[in-house]
């Protein structure tokens, strides 16, 4: 099995390419989209909100979510979903882990079945610098479903970013475990800039290891892989 890989200009057009195949797939009558934060995926929103895509019979679930935040909070991740997209473009439901939730394991436990009574036929995917996807840092097991993770120092760096101070990145976040994100039915992951070079050629053409989170898509039968030229210059 190959992964399919587009290479783009910049983000804008990897953007662009990202929103037309989420229209494709709502055509194709895809109910249940599975998405993602951090900086990658802006340009998709952007293009996606520009759009006529309607998704208020549709079901969203993301990824992952810091552990400890409100959802009123302006760095957490149902903050940047809001304001990203779900005030332009409501989905019926819209599903992230519960940052404040009083129990973690009972938290995990809801979002598990969250995930099995909608399955995803769409996931959007980043990539971390260190081969991670959701918040799976390298060694976390192909098999895990939801959990609560220890942020990697580099992942807390990486992150620090969005931070008024690296102090305040939380240390913990809930995340989709890889045992959730490979059962969705295709998966688009975008890798844009020259500080993922290193991650996407690991990802594509590196062994599959628990090391290289990413490597595990090379299992998927159904993986289109966007990057720009930095971004794949390593490949
Ligand atoms: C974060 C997120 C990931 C994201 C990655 C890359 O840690 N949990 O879902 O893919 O970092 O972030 P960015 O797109 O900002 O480079």
């Amino acid at each position: 099995i190959k992964m399919n890989i587009i290479i783009v200009k910049d983000s804008s057009e990897g953007g662009k390419k990202a929103s037309k195949l989420f229209y494709d797939a709502c055509a194709n009558g895809a109910k249940v989209f599975g998405l993602a934060t951090g900086s990658t995926p802006v340009t998709t929103y952007q293009h996606l909100v520009k759009s006529k895509i309607d998704f208020s019979k549709c079901i969203s679930i993301n990824l992952d979510e810091y552990v400890g935040l409100k959802p009123t909070d302006e760095q957490s991740y149902r903050y940047y979903m809001e304001k990203n997209l779900f005030e332009f473009k409501p989905f019926k439901r819209s599903y992230l882990p519960q940052g404040d939730a009083a129990n973690a394991e009972e938290e995990v436990k809801r979002y598990d079945k969250v995930i099995a009574d909608n399955p995803i036929d769409l996931q959007l995917l980043g990539i971390g610098r260190n081969g991670h996807i959701g918040f799976n840092e390298p060694g976390s097991s192909f098999d895990l479903t939801t959990h609560k993770v220890a942020l990697t120092p580099s992942t807390i760096a990486a992150n620090a970013r969005f931070f008024e101070d690296e102090e305040d990145v939380p240390k913990y976040a809930y995340s989709m475990g890889i045992g959730s994100i490979m059962k969705s039915k295709s998966i688009i992951l975008e890798a844009f800039g020259d500080n993922k070079a290193d991650a996407v050629a690991k990802m594509i053409e590196g062994p599959v290891t628990e090391e290289c989170p990413a490597s595990v898509l090379q299992k998927h039968s159904n993986v289109t892989v966007i990057v720009d030229e930095a971004a794949a210059a390593n490949l």
